[in-house]
C-alpha cells in the first residue's frame, strides 16, 4: 500500500479492516456507498458526487464480480485500471475505497437463489442468464459488510436499478436505494467502462444507438409501439459494425412489454446491442 500513501483516503482489502473503520465512526454518521467494477469514468464519478453531497462518509467499493459475468471471456477482458481508478476517487473526495479479492468476497459459498419474478427474467435476465443472481450476491453481501445508508446506482443499468430495489424492499434491508441519471459522452453514448474496448472505427459508429433512441423518443407519438420497436432495430442492424441483441419498450415499474403508447405508465426503451465484439446496452425514457 506504500505508492498509495499520497492519496487522501482509506484503502481496504480485507472485510474486518473496513469494518473496524466503520464502527468507529460516531453514532449518526451516514454513509453513502457507490458499487463499481472499476474502470471508472464520468458515470461513476456522478454518483460518487450525489454520496459526497448527500451523506457524511462515502465508501466506494471496486470489485470485478466473477459471479455476474456469463461470459469467460467478457470476464477476463473486463478493463482494470485500478492505480488510475484510485486517484479518481481520492480527486472526487471519496473517504473509504474497499478492494477486496475475490476470495475475501466469496470465502464461504453461496447457494442462495433470488427471484426477482418478471424484473429478472426479461431482456439481460434473458440474454445473460444468472447474471442477476450474481449482481445479487455481490451487492448483498457488500451491503451487510458496509451497511450503508444509502446506496447509488445509475439508471443506465435500468434493469439493475430496478431489481436492486425490488431485492433491497423484498429483503427489508435497511438501505435507501438512490437513482442517478445517465451520463453521456458528447456524442450521447452512454458512458461505459467497456466502450475503452471499441476500435475508433466502432467507437464513432457506438453513438449511433442513443441517436436512434432519442429519435425514436422523438418519433413516438407518430407511430405505434410495434413499429418504433422495429425501426429502432432495423436503423441499428443496418449498421455494419451494429447487431441489436434485443430492443423492448417495457413498463418502468414492473418491465412488462409495452402494448400501446395509451398505457398508463411510464415507459423505457431498453437496448443491447453489439458494437463489434463490445456488448452495450442503453435505455431511454419516453415520459421525461
Ligand atoms: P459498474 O458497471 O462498474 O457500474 C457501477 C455503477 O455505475 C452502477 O450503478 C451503474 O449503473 C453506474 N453507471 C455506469 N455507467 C453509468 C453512466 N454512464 N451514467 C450513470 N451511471 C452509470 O453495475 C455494476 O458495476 C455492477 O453490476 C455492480 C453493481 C458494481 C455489482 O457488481
Amino acid at each position: 500500500m506504500a505508492r498509495y500513501l499520497e492519496l487522501s483516503m482509506d484503502i481496504f482489502r480485507y472485510k474486518k479492516d473496513i469494518r473496524k473503520k466503520i464502527e468507529s465512526f460516531k453514532p449518526g454518521t451516514t454513509i453513502g456507498f457507490v458499487p463499481t467494477m472499476g474502470a471508472l469514468h464520468k458515470g461513476h464519478l456522478s454518483l460518487i458526487e450525489c454520496s459526497v453531497k448527500q451523506d457524511d462518509v462515502t465508501i466506494v467499493s471496486i470489485f470485478v464480480n466473477p459471479a455476474q459475468f456469463n461470459d469467460k471471456n467478457d470476464f477476463k477482458n473486463y478493463p482494470k485500471t485500478l492505480d488510475t481508478d484510485l486517484k479518481v476517487l481520492s480527486n472526487a473526495k471519496c473517504d473509504i475505497v474497499f478492494v477486496p479479492s475475490e476470495n475475501e468476497m466469496y470465502d464461504k459459498p453461496d447457494h442462495r437463489i433470488f427471484d426477482f419474478g418478471n424484473l429478472g427474467k426479461v431482456m439481460e435476465g434473458k440474454y445473460r442468464p444468472g447474471h442477476f443472481s450474481g449482481v445479487a450476491k455481490i451487492v448483498t453481501r457488500l451491503f451487510d459488510v458496509i451497511n450503508p445508508h444509502k446506496a447509488y446506482f445509475g439508471l443506465k443499468d435500468f434493469q439493475q436499478f430496478a431489481i436492486i430495489k425490488k431485492l433491497t424492499e423484498d429483503l427489508k434491508l435497511p438501505v435507501n436505494i438512490i437513482p442517478c441519471p445517465t451520463v453521456r459522452e458528447n456524442d450521447g453514448l452512454a458512458m461505459s467502462s467497456r466502450n475503452s474496448l471499441l476500435s475508433a472505427e466502432e467507437r464513432k459508429h457506438a453513438a449511433l444507438i442513443y441517436s436512434t433512441l432519442f429519435q425514436a423518443k422523438k418519433d413516438s407519438r407518430k407511430y405505434t409501439v410495434g413499429n418504433i420497436k422495429k425501426n429502432v432495430s432495423n436503423t441499428l442492424n443496418e449498421d455494419p459494425y451494429i447487431t441489436v441483441e434485443y430492443f423492448e419498450i417495457v413498463n418502468a415499474s414492473n418491465l412488462a412489454p409495452v402494448q400501446s403508447w395509451n398505457e398508463p405508465s411510464v415507459k423505457v426503451g431498453c437496448i443491447a446491442a453489439k458494437v463489434g465484439n463490445v456488448r452495450l446496452i442503453d435505455n431511454i425514457n419516453f415520459n421525461s
